[in-house]
């Protein structure tokens, strides 16, 4: 009996260790599936919600970086299927760029949209190529915020808008039981990294979102690029 709740307390802190590792950087397996079932019950609303202030227009060139399994992409085609926009997705795990690269195969294949395994602190994309760029709970896992601060502004245009949703009660639950011990979710550390690196007008704003009914309170981050 002892000796069974030991084995059982032993197999949590591992599997929560794994998960933890895997929300950082998705593998295959059965922990790849076990995180994308979370993150598909978990984080669709504000990715949802991410795209809604993004503000974005049928001809805009659009980054999402840290994409998961793709739901702010579609959220992201629905707007520029209108236009002639184009959407790039960045992430540096194997697993969800081959699970969002099969599910957008058709958008692939008629050029609107592109995937590409890659890492936020050194972006395979020319200096200003985009109009928007989004991302949730991704940035937590960024080890040097600075540089990714410095390479998301290299690739942002003119005028052009990042945001980045996220939910601070699910954030702190996380937190709490150990899933993001491979981040570091402080915002502050965030939003300066980005007024140090030249956004502007970086802004944290609060919303309610009815839809999402465990946890109605959310945030995004704005920051603008204003380059000459
Ligand atoms: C917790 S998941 C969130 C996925 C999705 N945005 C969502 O909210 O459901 C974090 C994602 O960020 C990606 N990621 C982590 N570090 C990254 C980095 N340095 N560059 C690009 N992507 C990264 C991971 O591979 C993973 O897909």
């Amino acid at each position: 009996m002892w000796n069974r709740l030991v084995q059982t307390v032993i197999e949590r802190l591992v599997a929560t260790d794994r998960i933890a590792r895997n929300l950082r950087r998705p593998e295959s397996g059965i922990l790849g599936a076990i995180t994308s079932s979370i993150l598909k019950k978990a984080n669709q609303p504000v990715e949802r919600n991410a795209v809604k202030h993004l503000d974005v227009r049928p001809n805009h060139t659009v980054l999402e970086i840290g994409f998961g399994l793709g739901y702010g992409i579609q959220h992201v085609l629905d707007i520029i299927k209108e236009g002639d926009g184009f959407l790039h997705g960045l992430d540096i795990s194997d697993e969800m760029v081959r699970r969002t690269a099969r599910r957008f195969q058709k958008e692939i294949k008629d050029k609107r949209v592109n995937i590409c395994i890659g890492d936020v602190a050194c972006m395979p994309y020319e200096d200003n190529t985009f109009d928007r760029v989004f991302h949730t709970n991704c940035y937590y896992f960024w080890p040097d915020m600075d540089k990714a601060a410095k390479e998301i502004y290299r690739v942002m245009r003119k005028d052009s808008v990042m945001v980045t949703a996220l939910v601070p009660d699910r954030v702190k639950d996380g937190v709490n039981k150990g899933a993001l011990k491979y981040g570091n979710p402080d915002q502050t550390r965030y939003v300066d990294a980005l007024r140090n690196n030249d956004f502007v007008d970086v802004q944290v704003q609060d919303f309610y979102d009815a839809a999402d009914g465990l946890y109605p309170w959310y945030q995004a981050v704005f920051a603008y690029v204003k380059k000459k």
